[in-house]
């Protein structure tokens, strides 16, 4: 698996992804922003070497010669968390000028799975277009959107579940609260 870091709002919630994939045992490959960099050092106390740690590989994110950004290179799913509205926009205009949005490309026409967990809000018609247009080609558009059913009482149990539910989305399991089971 391919996992992208960008510079939206949501450090956090790609620290606590990349933590439970580590957890489970699960490989993944990382590309993190040059703007992700710069947003995990305001919303967070971790180091990027850090997080650079979890990963079984790391690419650079101006690095087009990357295994990534060819399609002969078999990576399955590809989850670019938090997934700015900048390489949203890139990913749906075929703008690919750096190793995330090329890879995300690469996904798109080889027909694999990508999933964008995209922050932003309000959202613009432009934003909301974009999003259209790359759900109608088969990319999973999932804003991280707490999940108020499960009655969280603190900011890492809206994490813990937000987490869970892209688990979910990649077919791997995940322990959290499910509807029929809240108490
Ligand atoms: C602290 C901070 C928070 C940001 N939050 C968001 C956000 O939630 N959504 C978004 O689309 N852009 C956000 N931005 C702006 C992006 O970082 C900017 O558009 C950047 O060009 C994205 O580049 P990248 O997608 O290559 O990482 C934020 C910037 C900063 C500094």
């Amino acid at each position: 698996m391919l996992v992208a870091i960008t510079g939206a709002s949501g450090a956090q919630l790609a620290i606590k992804f990349l933590q439970s994939l580590k957890e489970k045992g699960i490989e993944f490959e990382l590309i993190i922003s040059k703007n992700a960099k710069q947003v995990i050092e305001l919303e967070t106390k971790y180091d990027v070497s850090e997080i650079n740690e979890l990963a079984n590989k790391t690419y650079d994110f101006n690095d087009l010669t990357a295994p990534p950004a060819s399609g002969s290179y078999l990576i399955e799913k590809m989850v670019i968390i938090p997934c700015s509205m900048k390489t949203l926009s890139a990913i749906a205009n075929g703008y690919s000028d750096n190793l995330i949005t090329r890879a995300a490309d690469v996904m798109i026409k080889e027909k694999r799975k990508l999933i964008l967990i995209v922050r932003e809000s309000p959202l613009s018609a432009i934003h909301l277009e974009n999003m259209l247009k790359l759900a109608r080609l088969g990319v999973v558009i999932a804003p991280p959107i707490p999940s108020y059913y499960i009655k969280p009482k603190t900011i890492k149990d809206i994490i813990k579940n937000t987490v869970g539910r892209i688990f979910d989305l990649l077919g791997l399991k995940a322990d959290i609260k499910r509807w029929g089971q809240i108490e």
